[in-house]
């Protein structure tokens, strides 16, 4: 372990959204001593901001079976059927369990869970909680739930490295270092020793400009878990959500989410002429799957000349407005928009890394010890192009699954499972183990300049070639000079690397298949139909 503090336990979790947080709940009710570690405070990941709602077949007219079409048709054909089956049959009593443990699900007129529906689910199976606060519901309950449990957490942590045993020929995870900006009983760098390790870490939109994500979501457990030489699947498909709010060519940073439910209740998507452009381009018009809508917005604007379409639900009137989409509706007042007597301008921005830390069907990656759930994993269940709303379950029933996992490990009854996405190896040199020089804070802006000018919605090798260039001249200048340690230099560098990995598999992938869009590839290849699995190649293997 590093120099400094250290706290044993037999499980550490990193990160306290809706996956972090079942983890530990799950794993301190059967006993362990479980110890999380976050970020910022508990409730600053993305599950908090989540809008739409949490995806599961729980209507009279609605099955897993439909629920998995939905799903695998949205992937695009990268989806492991396996993961998206257990998805999709245990998500329902994922969600009554989430319900037994506190959360308050908006109901309907006969006291059933109000059912939504957002792009690409041809059922309406959406639950949503405060109209559009859902995530907000989510976490409040888990954290009252985790306090009522007693369970340690450790706020104000940021990961630094999974930490391994010497004496384990395994090479198997000892823990994690961190650096803790507390005021607590624990500051600077100091270590949870623990035999599990599990990285719920959330995504890493702030690798570009533009991002519905909060600004912890800087790729910390993704570049963690490549340092100590895990696998990444499907890192070149980030989701960009197709409708969030449009505040000018200078905005940077989180910008407010028009959620996907807006569409599911009836609002229309018009162009400058205020004609409605999706209708033609899917059977399922303005509920199209988000990369089918991003990309017919982003078509539109080119074509226009615009930086933004109308986002037009009017006719909602003033009363539903308030009472089913209160967030939506006080952050576009908020910014001189009002959504009930004018249209919303929305264009697209990064929402979700649909791939990440690949694991098996128990959460597993290929370090012993270390596991991973939620957006920072890539189950399998999302492919190309995660279905709406289908994050917060999957974050739900495989922390159920890690959790259960983590007990049998300890009882050496260890389940056998898939091993998780096969798929072809590519390696992008890196630091290996250690972590190499930091990189200043100071270039943060300029990796997100370059991953949004030529890694985004558009992409192609030209574009990727020039981001693959300029990131390694970010490099070279941290050879020369290297950062000071701190919470920045780290999420900087960790930003870095993550936005390498998915330059290097943006490349790779000469078609255009869910949210990869190549331009100089446009059509989908079959002999694409597979996955691409990073991991770091020591800088010095060259
Ligand atoms: C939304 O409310 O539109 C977000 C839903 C999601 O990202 O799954």
């Amino acid at each position: 372990p590093p120099a400094g503090w250290s706290v044993r336990a037999d499980v550490v979790v990193v990160g306290s959204g809706v996956a972090g947080l079942t983890v530990a709940l799950r794993c301190a009710a059967a006993g362990l001593r479980t110890v999380i570690v976050t970020k910022a405070l508990m409730d600053e990941g993305s599950t908090r901001w989540a809008q739409g709602g949490i995806a599961a077949a729980l209507g009279a007219d609605d099955s897993p079976a439909d629920h998995e079409r939905d799903t695998l048709v949205a992937g695009a054909g990268l989806c492991d059927p396996e993961a998206v089956r257990l998805l999709v049959t245990e998500g329902p009593a994922a969600v009554h369990r989430l319900i037994g443990a506190g959360a308050r699900f908006d109901l309907d007129p006969a006291g059933a869970i109000a059912l939504t529906r957002e792009g690409g689910h041809h059922r309406r199976r959406i639950a949503h909680a405060g109209g559009d606060a859902t995530g907000a519901e989510i976490s409040r309950a888990l954290a009252d739930a985790v306090r009522a449990a007693g369970i340690e957490t450790i706020e104000h942590a940021l990961v630094l490295d999974l930490l391994t045993d010497p004496a384990d020929p395994t090479g198997g995870a000892a823990g994690v270092s961190l650096h803790v900006m507390g005021e607590g009983r624990h500051d600077g760098v100091g270590a949870v020793l623990a035999p599990a390790v599990v990285l719920a870490t959330g995504g890493m939109g702030q690798v570009f400009s533009v991002t519905t994500n909060p600004t912890v979501s800087t790729g910390d457990g993704v570049a963690l878990a490549l340092r100590a030489g895990a696998e990444v699947a499907d890192a070149e498909f980030v989701q960009f959500h197709p409708t969030v709010l449009y505040l000018g060519p200078e905005a940077r940073g989180r910008q407010p989410l028009i959620s996907e439910a807006v569409r599911g209740e009836g609002g229309l998507l018009l162009d400058a002429s205020g004609r409605r452009f999706m209708v033609g381009v899917h059977e399922l018009a303005e509920l199209a799957p988000r990369d089918v809508v991003a990309k017919a917005i982003t078509r539109t604007t080119r074509e226009q000349g615009t930086p933004y379409v109308h986002l037009d639900a009017r006719h909602f009137g003033a009363r539903m407005w308030e009472r089913r989409f209160p967030t939506i509706l006080a952050a576009c007042r908020e910014h001189g928009i009002d959504p009930v007597t004018e249209p919303i301008p929305v264009s697209p921005a990064a929402h979700y890394a649909s791939g990440g830390v690949r694991t098996d069907l128990w959460g597993r990656t290929t370090v012993p010890g270390l596991y991973a759930c939620g957006e920072v994993a890539c189950t399998g269940v999302h492919g190309g192009n995660r279905l709406a709303s289908n994050s917060l379950l999957e974050g739900l029933v495989f922390a159920e699954r890690i959790a259960d996992a983590v007990l049998a490990a300890r009882s050496g009854a260890a389940p056998t499972g898939a091993a998780g996405a096969a798929g072809d190896r590519l390696s992008v040199a890196g630091p290996g183990r250690r972590s190499g020089p930091l990189l200043s804070p100071d270039v943060r802006p300029e990796i997100q300049r370059i991953m949004t000018d030529h890694a985004g919605v558009l992409r192609s090798a030209e574009g990727l070639r020039t981001a693959a260039a300029e990131l390694d001249a970010l490099a070279g200048r941290a050879v020369e000079k290297p950062a000071e340690p701190g919470t920045d230099s780290w999420e900087t560098t960790n930003l870095h690397l993550v936005a390498r990995v998915l330059v290097a598999a943006a490349t790779e992938r000469t078609e255009t298949r869910g949210c990869h869009w190549r331009e100089d590839h446009p059509e989908s290849d079959d002999a694409w139909r597979r996955h691409l699995v990073v991991g770091l190649r020591p800088a010095a293997d060259g």
